[in-house]
């Protein structure tokens, strides 16, 4: 099975193979990344303390309200570019860029940030298994968040080991990689295995002290600490849970997508809050929460404790292997959502070009590439991180409003999956993003306000002069 066609012109001949357990197994390989591995950790330090608990159960739930309706609108129109494209046939060209701006936010920020969180892994596994360090000029971005708002000179020139992942995976998505189904079991089995180990062998060295008090109090400001400091961690550790929007992807790949796509949303859903609850639960016991600012958390928490030190080398290890797949297939979804906004114009032809030989959007990978590696070298984790989640928050809360909409625009179109209680099931998506992104800080508002304000631009001075007339579009969608 592909994961998503290598060729974004294979579409139309996937073959229906996918049961539920290959669903679970495609949305878990998808979902765990730098989420639990690193961003747990500052989330914990910078604002909910050992509460980051409780903020994964509450993304969670938001997850399963948005993930129900996307499965909806990616099994009325099951073709490249998912969200991007579905909006384009129903709501429009202008919400379509809006939604397919915000998707870049998701997969190619999102590559940045698992870049930079794989590169905190792979410098400590160089150090502590090698004994090779890479000069601290080159292993971190030239800026830092410091605090709630003050962003500080690090004194390093840019993240190398972050650029060169994003470097080699843009190489092997230009010729080619069969993202099969047992790579990425194997990917699956890895990550599982060591997140499991990790729960269990620390459990019995959890410190009480270092969860008393569960929620720390708030320290006077807005989501610092405190309830208001969970919820701020919601909006935060929701990146956790990116890539569960994958298994809608899967839909025209589904043996019976009615019900193997909510199984395998909710089921993945379901398997990785439970792990994120539980990781999350032992590593603020093990260490404490003030001591997890850093690039390799659980690794660091690990090695905290003699009983639990051991630990340390699978974690990396674990981290590197599993962290580099969350990055191949964030950057080969960006590639697809840029090869549908290029093939409607909205976006240079150059996006859409095949390479002859390799039969891949070759040039769209280049610049997708050369963007996120400018990413993942400058910028540090924390603000790419918050900044992925903020805008793949919006895309969520327009694809929950859209499935509304076409349920009042086109009551009869064929919907090979119906979002089950849609009318209270899409509010409740539309709440609990909107209110995830509430507790972002105003920080990370003002730089997605800056990239709508480029997005905009661009719309305006060159896609909406090119764009071609919608490849689908509500009046042809398929009837019942
Ligand atoms: N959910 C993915 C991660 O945590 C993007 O890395």
């Amino acid at each position: 099975m592909a994961l998503v066609p290598e060729n974004p012109d294979d579409e139309g001949d996937l073959k229906r193979a996918l049961g539920p357990w290959h669903l679970i197994s495609l949305g878990i390989g998808c979902i765990i990344g730098a989420g639990i591995f690193v961003l747990t950790g500052h989330a914990a330090a910078g604002y909910a303390g050992p509460g980051v608990v409780y903020s994964f159960a509450i993304a969670g739930l938001g997850c399963l309200f948005a993930g129900l309706c996307y499965s909806e609108y990616a099994s009325m129109i099951p073709v490249a570019g998912s969200a991007y494209t579905y909006t384009y046939a129903t709501l429009g060209r202008f919400l379509a860029w809006i939604i397919g701006w915000n998707l870049v936010l998701e997969y190619l920020a999102a590559a940045s940030t698992v870049a930079v969180g794989w590169s905190g892994y792979f410098n400590n596994f160089l150090e502590s298994s090698l004994g090779i360090s890479i000069p601290a000029t080159l292993t971190s971005a030239p800026i830092a968040l410091t605090g709630f708002h003050a962003i500080t000179a690090t004194g390093a020139w840019f993240n190398l080991p972050a650029m060169a992942l994003i470097g080699l995976v843009t190489y092997v998505l230009i010729v080619g990689v069969k993202t099969s189904a047992n790579f990425n079991n194997a990917m699956v089995i890895i990550k599982l295995t060591i997140v499991l180990v990790v729960i269990f062998a620390c459990f019995a060295y959890v410190v009480p002290a270092n969860h008393a008090p569960f929620v720390p109090p708030n320290q006077g400001e807005v989501g610092q600490f405190g309830w208001t400091g969970v919820f701020r961690a919601t909006g935060v550790i929701f990146f956790a849970y990116i890539g569960f929007d994958a298994v809608s992807v899967a839909a025209q790949e589904a043996k019976n997508p009615q019900r193997d796509i909510p199984l395998g949303m909710l089921g993945s859903l379901l398997i990785c809050t439970a792990l994120y609850m539980a990781m999350s639960y032992v590593v603020t016991g093990i260490a404490h929460y003030s001591t997890l600012n850093v690039a390799h958390p659980v690794s660091a928490a690990v090695e905290a404790l003699p009983g639990t030190a051991w630990l340390a080398p699978f974690v990396n290890v674990g981290a590197v292997v599993g962290l580099s797949s969350v990055v191949l297939v964030l950057l080969l979804a960006q590639s697809r959502v840029f090869y549908a906004m290029s093939k409607d114009g909205l976006i240079p032809p150059a996006f859409s070009s095949i390479h002859q030989k390799f039969r891949t959007p070759y040039k769209g990978n280049i610049v997708t590439g050369a963007f996120a590696a400018l990413l993942a070298g400058l910028l540090p984790l924390n603000i790419l991180g918050e900044l992925v989640s903020i805008g793949t928050l919006a895309a969520f809360t327009i694809v929950c409003i859209g499935v509304m909409v076409l349920r009042v625009r086109a009551p009869n179109a064929r919907r090979p999956f119906r979002t089950p209680f849609v009318w209270f099931t899409a509010p409740a998506g539309v709440f609990m993003c909107v209110f995830m992104m509430a507790f972002l800080p105003g920080d990370t508002w003002l730089r997605l306000l800056g990239w709508t304000v480029i997005g905009l631009a661009i719309y305006f001075l060159y896609s909406a002069k090119h764009a071609h007339p919608p490849r689908y579009s509500i009046k042809n969608l398929p009837a019942e």
